[in-house]
């Protein structure tokens, strides 16, 4: 009998043969573990998405989310509150160019690099795309260095869950309070000596009079740096893989770094690392001879989406020829991903770095372990041989 267990380790490790049987026998399904519905067909995961007067964020954006966040952060609201924090934490990013972030990204890139050219075997995650969208995300935000390696241990704790509750658990509810008081700190210090940051930019993001809250600013922050951190460099490390795996892949972009654009975009569609984010129904639904009540939680499998059939050809095939134009990776709708210029960015200068100084990576003998969540998708370690 099929089970689609979003909590399991099966799932943890290899998603996409539980997506196939999904999208093509239960595109409707009704996970019992969960306690969630299933979607993973292209077209009703853009359709959900969209639809967020019956597809909420209110309720949380992540099956087990915290009950504080939701109804204060960017990604657990909806408009007019969402339309508002949004506007106005638009408005601090777009204070600056995100390009004035290259040469900084250029440089933390660098100082890993020094520190792992010379070792025959390194672990990717550890030793680079973790420190170096820490240092990138600190940089933007203003985060000071000594802070980087309790800002990287917290934000994958308060991401997990018991695995035995399947509930946040004391250690992950007392990382996420960490990472807030460290905010609030942070925050009472911007107060008092204003930067030329984000933060600060936050603080005084004002739009025809309205400006964010003191607890706005705070939960916004703490998002950020949840939601940045993790994403991004889970992402990066997918794309490493892909390109270990693809040998060929590799070999064209150490010859045409400009391909790693194209090669961004095919792995966030062929492995994202935000699998699967959450809605609660507003209003009853029939969806394939299903009814769906409201109240009822509803799962959107992006990384499903994007390796659905009907809109993809030959979806399990990385193809840095692709260009696939529509894909999820970064979600779709009012809550598409707001820190995606960076994050491209980020990706896209430090692999070019990357490549150019060590251009024989190789993946060594390994077996993978995997994250335990239900929204986020990358190995816990990657370990590369290079020289
Ligand atoms: C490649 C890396 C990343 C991926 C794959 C990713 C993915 C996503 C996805 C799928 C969503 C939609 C969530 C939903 O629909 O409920 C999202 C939202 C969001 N992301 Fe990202 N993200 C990445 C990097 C970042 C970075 C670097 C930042 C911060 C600088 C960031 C900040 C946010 C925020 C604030 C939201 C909520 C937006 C809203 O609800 O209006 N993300 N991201």
């Amino acid at each position: 009998m099929f089970e689609f267990n979003p909590y399991s380790r099966e799932v943890d490790v290899d998603p996409f043969p539980f997506y196939k049987t999904l999208r093509d026998d239960y595109p409707c399904y009704w996970s019992e573990n969960g306690q969630c519905w299933v979607l993973t067909r292209y077209e009703d995961v853009y359709a959900a998405a969209q639809n967020w007067e019956a597809f909420s964020s209110a309720k949380g954006n992540m099956l087990d989310d915290f009950p504080e966040r939701t109804g204060r952060t960017l990604g657990t609201t909806d408009a007019p509150r969402h339309d508002h924090l949004r506007s106005l934490a638009q408005a601090a990013f777009s204070r600056k160019n995100v390009n004035y972030l290259i040469e900084p990204i250029r440089a933390i890139a660098n100082e890993e690099i020094d520190k792992i050219i010379d070792k025959r075997e390194f672990e990717f995650i550890g030793d680079f795309s973790s420190p170096v969208t820490v240092a990138t995300l600190s940089h933007l935000l203003g985060i000071p260095k000594e802070a980087h390696r309790e800002i990287r241990k917290n934000v994958v704790l308060a991401l997990q869950a018991d695995p035995e509750t399947n509930q946040k658990g004391p250690e992950n509810i007392a990382a996420f309070q960490w990472l807030k008081d460290y905010a609030a700190n942070m925050l009472e210090e911007r107060r008092k000596n204003p930067q030329d940051d984000l933060l600060t930019h936050l603080m005084q993001a004002e739009i025809e009079g309205d400006k964010l809250s003191d607890e706005e600013v705070l939960m916004t922050t703490t998002t950020l740096i949840m939601a940045g951190v993790e994403s991004a460099s889970s992402f990066m490390t997918n794309l490493m893989m892909n390109l270990v795996d693809h040998p060929q892949v590799m070999e064209r972009l150490v010859e045409d770094p400009n391909r790693l654009t194209d090669a961004i975009e095919e792995s966030l569609r062929f492995n994202t690392s935000a699998q699967r984010f959450r809605r609660t129904l507003t209003c009853d639904k029939e969806l394939h001879g299903q009814t769906l009540k409201a109240g009822d939680k509803v799962l959107l499998c992006w990384g499903a989406a994007n390796r659905d059939e009907r809109k993809f050809p030959n979806p399990e095939v990385y193809d840095l020829d692709r260009k696939p134009r529509g894909h999820l990776g970064m979600g779709t709708g009012k809550h598409m991903c707001l820190g995606a210029p960076i994050a491209r960015l980020l990706v896209k200068t430090s692999m070019e770095e990357l490549l150019k100084r060590i251009p024989d990576l190789r993946k060594a003998d390994q077996t993978l372990e995997w994250i335990s969540s239900t929204t986020f998708r990358a190995p816990l370690a990657l370990k590369l041989q290079h020289g």
